[in-house]
């Protein structure tokens, strides 16, 4: 029989009124707060995409290769496992890991329909259209979406599988995790599965090496929020005034980076008509990548009302991949 083309369709949340209003509450609301902050998801435009497919092939940066390790392994006992014929991934960016998952579910004869979901829709759309080429007949649905507000608004039909893969969910404050893990649960029908991937502690050294690598691929990352803003709020950040810094912070069990100012100076914000001042020194918070604990982990997947159906970690321990049911 011959094989029917691929479809694919992108479907977009994020209209320009809604990126805008989001991108200035969260400046302002960020930046005349003490301690300062910025929500990590400013990073991703399609420059910041790049860097950070670029993060994942460092030697320092661990979780990708241990994550592939374990699909490589595990992806047809988790296709099986959940007879998903639709893969809905969360934060999918270039969508690299997932052809292990999409091979798996082809392989077990039941995949119909990718539905990636990003912020970044120019990441996302280059990632549709390769995973169709790839994969005839399959219906590629993106969705360009904030998974912390529209998962409400993801596909709903068939027996789903939702992924979220890298340990993205360490980038949500433990509140904003929690909240998210409820809701997620909350879309969830009788056969569907959640498939996480966490990461997990260990000796800080590697994991602050993660974060602060020796080409310094993660420090523009951590700068290219400075450029988003300076760009779509017509502001004068000098991005390379400001030194990176990761840190472990043990009694969360996080890294955070944050962004130092390297000499006091006042940042224009046209767009918000806002001056900000930094004292020399003073940083910025822009990301928090907390570390699990198994214990910890399975807790939280408890609390929100999953059930664990497969736990597998890498054989060095450093990253887990569960696949829970609601
Ligand atoms: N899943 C991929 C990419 C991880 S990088 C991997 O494992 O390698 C995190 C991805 O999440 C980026 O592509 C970023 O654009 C996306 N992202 C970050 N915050 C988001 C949000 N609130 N809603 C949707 N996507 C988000
Ligand atoms: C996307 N996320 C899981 C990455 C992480 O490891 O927390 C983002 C990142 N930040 C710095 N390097 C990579």
């Amino acid at each position: 029989m011959p094989v029917s083309p691929s479809t694919v369709r992108l479907v977009n949340h994020l209209d320009l009124d809604y990126l805008r209003s989001s991108l200035e509450n969260d400046v302002r609301a960020g930046l005349i707060s003490s301690p300062k902050f910025l929500p990590p998801r400013w990073f991703y435009d399609e420059a910041g995409s790049d860097l950070f497919s670029q993060i994942t092939r460092l030697p320092e940066y661990y979780p990708t290769r241990r994550e592939l390790a374990i699909l490589r392994e595990r992806a047809a006992d988790l296709a099986a496992a959940s007879g998903a014929d639709t893969l809905v991934e969360l934060g999918s960016g270039t969508s690299e890991k997932t052809v292990l998952l999409l091979d798996a579910l082809t392989e077990a004869g039941t995949l119909r329909c990718y539905a990636p979901v990003d912020v970044d829709a120019v990441t996302l759309a280059a990632a549709a259209q390769r995973l169709a080429e790839r994969h005839p007949g399959l219906a590629v649905r993106a969705v360009c979406a904030d998974f912390e507000r529209h998962l409400r608004l993801l596909p709903r039909t068939g027996r789903r599988m939702v992924a979220f893969l890298g340990g993205t969910i360490g980038n949500l404050e433990p509140d904003a995790r929690r909240v998210f893990m409820k809701e997620l649960r909350g879309t969830l029908r009788p056969g569907d599965t959640f498939l996480l991937g966490a990461d997990l502690v260990k000796d800080r050294k590697r994991l602050v090496a993660a974060y602060d690598d020796a080409a310094g691929v993660t420090a523009a990352f951590n700068r290219n929020v400075l450029h988003v803003i300076n760009r779509e709020l017509d502001a004068d950040f000098e991005p390379d005034a400001f030194e990176h810094v990761a840190r472990y912070d043990e009694e969360h069990d996080w890294i955070e980076m944050r962004l130092r100012a390297s000499r006091a100076m006042r940042v224009r914000v046209a767009a918000l008509d806002l001056d900000v001042d930094f004292a020399e020194g003073e940083e910025t918070r822009t990301e928090i990548s907390a570390k699990f604990r198994p214990g910890g982990l399975r807790a939280e997947l408890d609390a929100a009302g999953f059930t664990v159906l497969r736990w597998f970690t890498d054989p060095a321990e450093d990253f887990s991949l569960v696949l829970a049911q609601a």
